[in-house]
């Protein structure tokens, strides 16, 4: 049973991120044979800075493995490492009607946000559906905003298989609705598009003066807080502190006594803590890039292996071959 799934390169990985989608992420690889990849193509789509590009996607190769991503048992590789995904991109191209394209929500919401639609934007979910169905996937991890890009994968596969032959796996999304969406510093979810983030990893200083910069009432401390279980504080505190510890500075808050400041000094603390091992294992492999490189570049050809051969009977059954 094979779990893919890819992160884009666009920007800097917060704790929303994390518990949302790395950490189930890395937690699958207990299960059975995982294949991750950083979307570099895709991120052409909107950023066309090549430094940024480069940074990020070593941002978010660092940030996976220091998290946990463990590369003896997962494939984990640069998508433009494997360029037969544009090849596949391009014959299932052909195979999706334009109106499938037409309805696509994310590419909607995009341009309505004023992204200037290019090729690329509109031919997104192609390029995912080749992601996918390249390496026989079954099942993907995704979040909610990602459902549609897979029942078109779905269809695309099944075009295929109707035109040429049973050829393609048709995959299942793994939709997980159970995950709590991470509310942002502003009670919004958190997202970078919104910057309310709290980031996984970066500068103390910086960090300390987020998560401290928490805008709160103006309730002196020792008045009673009967709402202290919807304290953003203490809601970001669940997530870092063991449940006692967190019970406990929400039932200081509801009883009056214990003030704000004091507060988000413990949120800071064990956030900043949660991530300590993490932090250290990141710096060990920013200092060591050629380890770095070298795993993506051995991801890349075990996932070339399995890329080629399911790419030889897309060929056979479509008679380029
Ligand atoms: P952003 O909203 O910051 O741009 P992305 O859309 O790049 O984040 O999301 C990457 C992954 O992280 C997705 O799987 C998404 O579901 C998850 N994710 C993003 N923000 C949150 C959040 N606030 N809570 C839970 N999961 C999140
Ligand atoms: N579109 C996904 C996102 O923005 C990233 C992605 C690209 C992906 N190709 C994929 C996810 C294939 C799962 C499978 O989050």
């Amino acid at each position: 049973m094979r779990t893919l799934t890819g992160i884009q390169p666009s920007g800097t990985l917060h704790i929303g991120n994390y518990f949302g989608a790395m950490r189930p992420a890395i937690e699958a690889q207990a299960r059975g044979e995982c294949f991750y990849f950083i979307a570099d193509y895709h991120s052409m789509t909107t950023v066309t800075d090549p430094e940024e590009r480069r940074r990020h996607t070593l941002g978010v190769a660092l940030d996976w493995l220091a998290c946990g991503l463990d590369p003896a048992r997962s494939v984990f590789w640069r998508q433009s490492d494997v360029p037969e995904v544009t090849e596949l991109a391009w014959i299932l191209g052909t195979l999706t009607p334009m109106g499938l394209l037409e309805r696509a929500h994310s590419y909607k919401d995009k341009t309505a946000r004023g992204i200037s639609p290019n090729f690329g934007l509109f031919a997104y979910p192609v390029l995912m559906a080749a992601d996918i169905l390249l390496y026989d996937t079954r099942r993907v991890p995704v979040g909610r905003d990602q459902k549609q890009h897979l029942e078109m994968t779905r269809d695309i596969a099944i075009k295929f298989n109707q035109t040429y032959g049973e050829t393609l796996v048709v995959p299942e999304a793994e939709i997980r609705e159970d995950l709590a969406v991470i509310p942002g510093l502003d009670g919004q979810k958190m997202s970078k598009s919104y910057g309310n983030t709290i980031d996984l990893f970066g500068d103390e200083k910086v960090l300390r003066k987020r998560i401290m910069g928490i805008v709160m009432d103006s309730r002196p401390p020792a008045e009673p807080k009967p709402d202290a279980d919807r304290n953003l504080a203490v809601q970001l505190l669940r997530l870092f502190a063991p449940p006692d510890v967190a019970r406990d500075f929400e039932d200081r808050l509801r009883a009056g006594g214990l003030g704000y400041g004091d507060l988000k000094k413990a949120l800071f603390e064990h956030y900043w803590s949660t991530f300590a091992a993490a932090r250290a294992r990141r710096a060990e492999l920013a200092a060591n890039r050629d380890h770095v490189e070298a795993v993506l570049r051995d991801g890349a050809e075990r996932a070339r292996k399995v890329a080629r051969e399911v790419l030889g009977r897309v060929r056979r059954a479509s008679g380029l071959e």
